[in-house]
């Protein structure tokens, strides 16, 4: 398996239950190392930059409007075959379907409060990850 990069957010749900402390904790735990980090809070227009994929989804308005209402944490994670892995270490999208062990099973609220995002294809995890990161701060 190939040494990979994904974009990984801890949304502010997660922050504003004062959850980043534990989900750093499960990402070490699970072999990933961290290669970049940063805390901000998106504005509605960058939300909507960011989760441009699902416009045309019903659920847009309230996943950019969630994803702007607090801080976040951005970071890029790296490890054999990262991008599966930190979806697994994830859990599905909706925490009542999770499997057990999970981050969303464990600590998410909701299908939309779901704690972390993780990037789903290598493409779209460089993408993801020059939204956040400056080549500089790549190290
Ligand atoms: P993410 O992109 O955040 O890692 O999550 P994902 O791949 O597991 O799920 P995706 O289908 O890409 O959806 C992006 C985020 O939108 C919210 N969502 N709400 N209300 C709903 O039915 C609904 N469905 C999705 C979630 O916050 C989801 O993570
Ligand atoms: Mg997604």
């Amino acid at each position: 398996m190939a040494l990979e990069r994904t974009l990984a957010l801890i949304k502010p749900d997660a922050v504003s239950r004062s959850l980043e402390g534990e989900i750093l904790s499960r990402i070490h735990k699970a072999g990933f190392r961290i290669v970049a980090l940063k805390t901000m809070r998106l504005t509605k227009s960058e939300a909507e930059g960011f989760y441009a994929v699902h416009k045309a989804r019903p659920f847009f308005k309230d996943l950019t409007d969630f994803m702007s209402s607090g801080k976040i944490f951005a970071l890029i994670l790296e490890a054999e075959g990262a991008i599966t892995k930190w979806r697994e270490v994830m859990g599905a999208t909706d925490p009542a379907k999770a499997a057990p062990g999970t981050i969303r099973r464990e600590l998410g609220k909701s299908i939309q409060n779901n704690c972390t995002h993780g990037s789903d294809a290598p493409e779209t995890a460089a993408l993801e990850i020059s939204y956040f990161f400056a080549a500089h701060e790549l190290i």
